[in-house]
């Protein structure tokens, strides 16, 4: 009888260890950090999240798409003067040298120090090489960049991976991810990846919440980031008025903004609110002090309609090739 017993516990421990060897997408590393504790825990008391690269990152930041250089500078500064810790900027905004002023103009009056706060920029397509990152830095005027990011599925972007590895192992570089890339080009990536994706920015608002993507996500230890997290210019006023959203930020005697950007951190996303506005760049630091219940999460949560203002790129590369092009046009996209 005992035999038959551990006969059968070894049939399942084989069948179990074949099943998760067969798993789809199976990234090759343990989705857990550098410490061996588990990835994607937020901690909203410290306001940050543990990375798969071992690093924490706070969970809300500042964006600065559309920022002019000198907007981006004072938008920065403001941000790390209000206490936010998080930045965001890509080659293509045209801003990161304004960007590393407002870093550096922080540092020099002691608001901050370079270690105590986490920088991300993008590469664009045209750069996804080693020089592309090196570039970066010396625009940012860094001499470590905290997370970089493939800006777009398009171009090399294998190559452009195996670049931010590289630049991993050199030490240019902290964590890297990818971003605007569908679960199939992310899945193609991860599997040749010898560092997988610690972050995976994307469109996610009230009414594009990504729920699927996110169980996606988990399994590689990557955590999502929300761009556009209160619906991008342009559509604030759609996310801004909605009567959910004020309701709940009566009750709380917060604003719609904070209501959003907290219900974006409790729900497991990184938001990177963009402004030029410092009273807002204040006020959107300040979600920290109230908590979502359970009911107001679920609310919030039933507004999805998994509608996003910029689907994907067009399947061929001249059609992607034609929205890069009209990006740079309507937003002044840096994409050479
Ligand atoms: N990876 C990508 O492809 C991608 C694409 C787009 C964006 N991003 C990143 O994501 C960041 C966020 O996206 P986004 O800036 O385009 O859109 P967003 O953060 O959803 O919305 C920005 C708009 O919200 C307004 N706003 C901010 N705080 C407010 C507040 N407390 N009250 C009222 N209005 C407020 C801003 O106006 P004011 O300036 O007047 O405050 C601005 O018009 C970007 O800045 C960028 O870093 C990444």
């Amino acid at each position: 009888m005992k035999r038959i017993a551990s006969l059968l516990f070894a049939l399942t421990l084989v069948l179990l260890l074949a099943a998760c060897a067969g798993t789809p997408n199976a990234p090759a590393a343990p989705p857990e950090s550098a410490g061996g504790v588990k990835t994607n825990a937020f901690d909203l008391e410290k306001g940050t999240v543990l990375l798969n690269s071992g690093y924490e990152m706070p969970v809300v930041g500042i964006g600065t798409f559309m920022l002019t250089e000198e907007q981006a500078e004072n938008s920065v500064y403001w941000a790390l003067k209000a206490g936010t810790r998080l930045i965001d900027t890509a080659a293509a905004y045209n801003n990161e040298a304004g960007v590393g002023r407002g870093i550096q103009r922080a540092i020099d009056e002691g608001i901050c120090t370079r270690e105590e706060i986490f920088v991300t920029t993008k590469l664009w397509p045209s750069n996804y090489n080693e020089r592309g990152v090196d570039r970066a830095l010396e625009t940012l005027g860094l001499n470590y960049i905290d997370l970089m990011l493939l800006h777009q599925p398009a171009g090399d972007y294998m190559g452009g991976y195996a670049a931010l590895e590289k630049a991993v192992s050199d030490g240019k570089l902290r964590s890297i991810g990818l971003s605007n890339f569908s679960d199939e080009q992310f899945a193609e990536v991860a599997a040749s990846a010898t560092i997988l994706p610690a972050v995976h920015q994307v469109e996610t608002h009230i009414f594009n919440q990504h729920t699927a993507m996110r169980g996606f996500l988990n399994q590689y230890g990557t955590v999502l980031e929300a761009w556009f997290p209160l619906g991008g210019r342009g559509h604030t006023q759609e996310h801004l008025g909605n009567e959910t959203i004020t309701a709940i930020a009566e009750a709380h005697g917060v604003s719609a903004a904070q209501i959003i950007i907290r219900w974006h951190i409790q729900d497991g996303h990184i938001a990177i609110p963009g402004s030029s506005n410092e009273a807002h760049i204040i006020e959107d630091h300040n979600v920290f002090s109230f908590e979502l219940t359970d009911e107001e999460m679920q609310a919030i949560r039933a507004l999805n309609t998994d509608t996003a203002y910029y689907p994907g790129m067009g399947a061929t590369s001249e059609e992607t090739q034609a929205q890069f092009e009209q990006w740079a046009n309507e937003w002044g996209l840096n994409i050479d």
